[in-house]
């Protein structure tokens, strides 16, 4: 039986990514060092120039434009704004402000990230996140933003708070690479913290503006599919890593932060931010997870990332979101690296499917952005992964528009996932 999907009206469409992955020479922050040192990144890549989307920026738009992309998942470099503690350089917001613009001329609505994984060397000198006090520096960075940039409808301060007290503080994968689960729980705590200043500041400034979250949802698949035992400690784990971001920003319920804060972190969104990319499985030894597979034992084939694909988990998140939240869902990351094309082409789809079955079942979801619109910086993992829709010559800095980028642009300029295309 063939039929269409069609999406709602309005539903946006476009490509995700952020400041420092595309941007390109910046060194002023804790990864620039990071990579300084042999070891810490794959080959011992360094981002360097990357994609020079602060060179290409206008081309870029004009590009997307021409995708037909409605939409457009950027950030902010904080070590831009702010290359030295209590010091604005008023350059770069002029050309935030020119950033901005050119979305806006090619019809782009702007979804903007404050940060993204990378903090100013002078902040990570000061102990970074880790340190509560910190905070008031995040605030000043988020008060500069606000008064320069009423015009962005869309803000997600930070992406993906449990990314960061995972990577740099318990793996030690990220910079400062601590391993530590103190850390991990201080510093995801302070995440939380800095999302409730940043919504209660840009929300100050700019009260019509959309501000929310952005949170990356591993699907736990033992806490739903595994034995008793099984889905009792992934339960544990998932609150610890997925729960605890949506009750702080819904029910202003935070561990170890006295309920006193309650009131001011408690529905600090306007939006929740689904990214997803994988389902995750625990290896289990004496009834402990000592373990963790980025891939379900049943799928054999992954990504470059070593990722497995199951796109039914995108479904089971947004529908978890849907159950605590009322408003409006994005599915605001979800992309493959692969070398091979048609297979982004085919996760695309099945991706899309999920997404439009959960609207068919009552999800308020309003847009969807893949991840990546160019091949970028891949952390420490560096250059090798192509996430891509369009592909980036880092040599040449020439873009190829890859098949995916055309068949989403045919779904973008038809809202919907026509029958032919299934077939
Ligand atoms: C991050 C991106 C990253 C992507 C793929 C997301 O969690 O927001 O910065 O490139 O995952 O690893």
């Amino acid at each position: 039986m063939s039929q269409d999907y069609n999406f709602p009206n309005g539903f946006l469409w476009g490509g995700a990514q952020s400041a420092y992955q595309t941007e390109g020479n910046n060194y002023n922050n804790d990864w620039y060092e990071f990579e300084q040192k042999p070891g810490n990144i794959k080959n011992d890549d360094k981002c360097g120039e990357s994609s020079n989307h602060y060179g290409l920026f206008e081309k870029d738009h004009i590009l997307f434009r021409k995708l037909n992309h409605n939409s457009h998942r950027t950030g902010i470099e904080w070590s831009r704004i702010f290359p030295q503690e209590n010091k604005v350089d008023t350059e770069e917001i002029e050309h935030y402000h020119k950033v901005f613009e050119s979305l806006k001329k090619n019809a782009l609505k702007s979804f903007v990230t404050l940060y993204h994984f990378t903090i100013p060397i002078w902040f990570e000198r000061k102990g970074g996140f880790l340190k509560t006090k910190n905070l008031r520096h995040f605030q000043e960075y988020c008060e500069v933003i606000a008064k320069n940039f009423p015009e962005i409808e869309f803000w997600n301060p930070i992406n993906e708070p449990g990314v960061v007290p995972l990577m740099s503080y318990f793996y030690g994968e990220f910079p400062p690479g601590r391993k530590s689960l103190i850390a991990y729980l201080k510093v995801y705590r302070n995440m939380m913290k800095a999302h409730s200043i940043a919504y209660n500041t840009l929300k100050k400034f700019n009260p019509d503006s959309q501000v929310g979250i952005v949170k990356s949802f591993p699907y736990f698949y033992q806490k739903y599919h595994g034995n008793f035992w099984q889905r009792k400690v992934t339960s544990t784990l998932d609150n610890a890593y997925n729960q605890v971001a949506i009750d702080a920003v819904i029910k202003g319920k935070v561990p170890f932060v006295p309920s006193t804060y309650k009131n001011w972190m408690r529905d600090t969104i306007d939006y929740f931010g689904v990214n997803y990319y994988d389902a995750v499985y625990f290896r289990f030894k004496f009834g402990l997870p000592v373990a963790l597979d980025f891939k379900l034992p049943s799928v054999t084939e992954v990504t470059q990332m070593g990722w497995g694909v199951y796109p039914e988990g995108l479904y089971e998140n947004i529908m978890r979101v849907k159950e605590a939240y009322k408003g409006p869902i994005y599915v605001t990351e979800n992309g493959i690296a692969t070398l091979d094309d048609s297979k982004r082409q085919e996760f695309i789809l099945q991706h899309l499917l999920q997404v439009h079955k959960s609207i068919q079942e009552g999800a308020d979801v309003r847009g969807y952005f893949y991840w990546s619109t160019l091949d970028n910086w891949e952390w420490a993992e560096g250059f090798e992964p192509r996430f891509g829709m369009i592909g980036v010559d880092y040599e040449t800095q020439e873009r190829k528009v890859r098949d995916s980028a055309k068949i989403f642009a045919e779904i973008a300029k038809e809202n919907k996932i026509s029958s032919k295309l299934i077939q």
